[in-house]
């Protein structure tokens, strides 16, 4: 029989699905799991594995789903370039086919749906910082566009199933989040520049490193349809951000600088006028304190 409120999470094994997932579990939730571990792991959810409100399922979202629930959140694809170049084509399978699959789910069982966006939708933005009534910057035959333009098709087609179906969509637009249960390896700044610190290692700065990015860490939202941008407006530059986790460790860590990549955004910093505004939203902790909790989750897991 089905439950009440139900929740369905794809990408639940990853680094936001896996604290989604206890956050909706601590609201005494059934949550469904489903992930297909191509960066997201078992160990992130093993402490979960055993409540009986809690299923994992090893399933890929390319492929249509069969399942009865009351919400979707719909998180599943890999979030960092490294990840997300690796096999271009599954990336864009994974935002477009992963979206109408879900999509016609929550269509199916009249399920509310959550889309995980992305600040990369508004690519190498020429306003600054970004609302989300701008329409970004995104070059559609690059190295990220298996990224940013399958990101970009999922927005339209909830959009769409909004417009022509009613669905009860949320799209939030994520800016840079980071956190415990990072990959460590997944060539994201911040897990790149305390790994390599904490190894004692230099730390490569791509470009000048006077490239901005904002962070922000894991938070929960309410409800609202959106789209609306969920991150930190509080910009640093990828050479402060190496500076402090520098300071924090306290390692000898130099700073190497090697070239940009290819359609890399010089700046992002997200307008939340709008998510104060309707959700009474804005981030809470610092990007010190963010880095304190997130070094001692790398410092145990390296240990390991
Ligand atoms: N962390 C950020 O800064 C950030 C920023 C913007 C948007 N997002 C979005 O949030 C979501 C979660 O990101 P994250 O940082 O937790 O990344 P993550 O890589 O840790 O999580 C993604 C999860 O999706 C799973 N997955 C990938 N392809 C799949 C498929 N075809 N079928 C089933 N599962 C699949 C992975 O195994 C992983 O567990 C992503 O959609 C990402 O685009 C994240």
């Amino acid at each position: 029989m089905r439950e009440d409120n139900s929740v369905l999470v794809t990408g639940g094994a990853g680094f936001l699905g896996s604290h989604l997932c206890e956050k909706l579990l601590e609201e005494d939730r059934e949550v469904i799991c489903v992930d297909n571990f191509f960066t997201g792991t078992r160990r992130n959810v093993e402490h979960l594995v055993g409540n009986t409100r809690f299923e994992l399922l090893r399933h890929d979202v390319t492929f249509p789903l069969y399942v009865e629930v009351d919400q979707i959140y719909n998180l599943a694809c890999p979030a960092s370039p490294t990840h997300y170049q690796f096999d271009p084509v599954q990336t864009t399978k994974t935002s477009v086919h992963g979206a109408i699959n879900m999509l016609g789910l929550a269509k199916r069982v009249r399920a509310s749906i959550l889309q995980a966006s992305t600040s990369e939708v508004y690519g190498d933005p020429e306003v600054h910082p970004q609302p989300e009534a701008y329409w970004g910057r995104v070059n559609p035959i690059g190295i990220r566009s298996c990224y940013d333009e399958g990101k970009r098709c999922a927005e339209t087609l909830f959009f769409d199933y909004y417009r022509q179906h009613r669905l009860d969509i949320k799209v939030l637009r994520i800016f840079n989040t980071y956190g415990p249960r990072m990959h460590p390896n997944d060539g994201r700044v911040v897990s790149n520049f305390i790994v390599q610190t904490l190894r004692g290692e230099d730390i490569t700065i791509f470009g000048d490193g006077k490239q901005t990015r904002s962070f922000c860490y894991v938070a929960t939202p309410a409800d609202f349809p959106g789209p609306v941008n969920i991150g930190n407006p509080r910009e640093f530059t990828i050479f402060e951000l190496a500076e402090l986790v520098v300071r924090i460790v306290g390692g000898k860590s130099k700073l190497v600088f090697k070239p940009l990549p290819s359609d890399d955004p010089r700046q992002r910093q997200p307008d939340i006028s709008l998510a104060r505004q309707r959700l009474g939203w804005e981030p809470k902790v610092t990007l010190e304190d963010g880095l304190k909790e997130t070094i001692a989750y790398f410092r145990a897991l390296l240990a390991q």
